[in-house]
C-alpha cells in the first residue's frame, strides 16, 4: 500500500476556544495545523513534513523516482521530500546518489548527503557539483525563499530561484532526465518556459491536492531531458 492509501479518514474539527496569549496570526497557524489531515498523516508516517505528500503525489502521477537513481533535491529541509526520495531510489544501491541542500541545517537521514548552503551562490553550486558522483537522473526543487508580504517580489525571488535551478539541472542531468520545481500560479514565466520546452520531451504544471489550496505554488515537471541539444 502506497503512503498515500494509507492516510487516515478525516477527523473531528478542533476550536482552539483559548488564545494563551497567542497572536491572532499565530492562533489561526496553530488551529490549521491541528485541523490539517496532511499534518496529521505526516506525523502518524513518520515524514518530517506535509509537504511529503505533494512528492509522493507527483510521483505516483509520473513515476519518476526509480530505484538505482542520482538526486539532487534543492531546498530540502526539514527533509519530507527527501525521505520520500530516500524510500523509493534507495540508497543503498550501487549507483544511488540522492543530494539535499538547503540554507538550514538538517537533521541525518541515512544514506543521503546533506549540504548546508546558499544555492545562489556559485560556491554552493560548485560544492554540489564536486559531490555528485555522475549525471543525475532528477533534479528537483522545493525551494522557496521567505515571503516578503510583497507578491510581487516573492514572485520575482520565487522565477529567479526556478531559473537558478533549471541553469544548474541543465548542467548536470543525465540525456533523459527529469526537473521538477516549485513555482507560482500560472505556471513558469515565459522566457523560461521557452526554454524549457526546448530541452525537455514534456512539460507539465501540476497542483497536488497536498497543496494549500490558499497557497499560489504549483509544480512544474519537465521529462525527458534533450542533453544533446544544450
Ligand atoms: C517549502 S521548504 C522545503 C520543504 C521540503 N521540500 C520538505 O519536504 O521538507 C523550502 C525550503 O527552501 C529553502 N531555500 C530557500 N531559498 C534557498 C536557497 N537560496 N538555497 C537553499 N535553500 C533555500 C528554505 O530554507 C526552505 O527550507
Amino acid at each position: 500500500m502506497s503512503d498515500q492509501e494509507k492516510r487516515s479518514p478525516r477527523s473531528k474539527k478542533v476550536t482552539l476556544k483559548k488564545s494563551r496569549g497567542r497572536t491572532v496570526s499565530s492562533q489561526r497557524w496553530l488551529q490549521r495545523q491541528l485541523n490539517d489531515p496532511y499534518v496529521q498523516d505526516a506525523q502518524r508516517l513518520g515524514y518530517r513534513s506535509r509537504a511529503a505528500f505533494k512528492l509522493i503525489e507527483l510521483n505516483e502521477k509520473f513515476h519518476f523516482l526509480k530505484p538505482e537513481m542520482r538526486v539532487i533535491d534543492l531546498g530540502a529541509a526539514p527533509g519530507g521530500w527527501t525521505q520520500v526520495i530516500a524510500k523509493q531510489v534507495n540508497p543503498d544501491l550501487p549507483k544511488s546518489q540522492i543530494i539535499g541542500i538547503d540554507l538550514l541545517e538538517m537533521d541525518p537521514i541515512q544514506g543521503v548527503t546533506l549540504c548546508m548552503g546558499d544555492f545562489s551562490k556559485d560556491e554552493t553550486i560548485e560544492q554540489l557539483k564536486a559531490i555528485l558522483k555522475g549525471p543525475a537522473d532528477i533534479v528537483l526543487s522545493d525551494m522557496a525563499p521567505s515571503s516578503t508580504g510583497y507578491r510581487q517580489i516573492d514572485h520575482l525571488r520565487i522565477t529567479v530561484l526556478v531559473e537558478e535551478a533549471f541553469y544548474f539541472a541543465k548542467e548536470v542531468l543525465v540525456e533523459g532526465g527529469t526537473f521538477v520545481a516549485k513555482v507560482l500560479q500560472g505556471g513558469v514565466d515565459g522566457g523560461i518556459l521557452n526554454i524549457l520546452k526546448q530541452s525537455f520531451e514534456t512539460i507539465k504544471h501540476v497542483k497536488p491536492k497536498a497543496s494549500r489550496k490558499d497557497s499560489s505554488e504549483m509544480y512544474v515537471v519537465a521529462m525527458g531531458f534533450k542533453k544533446q541539444l544544450q
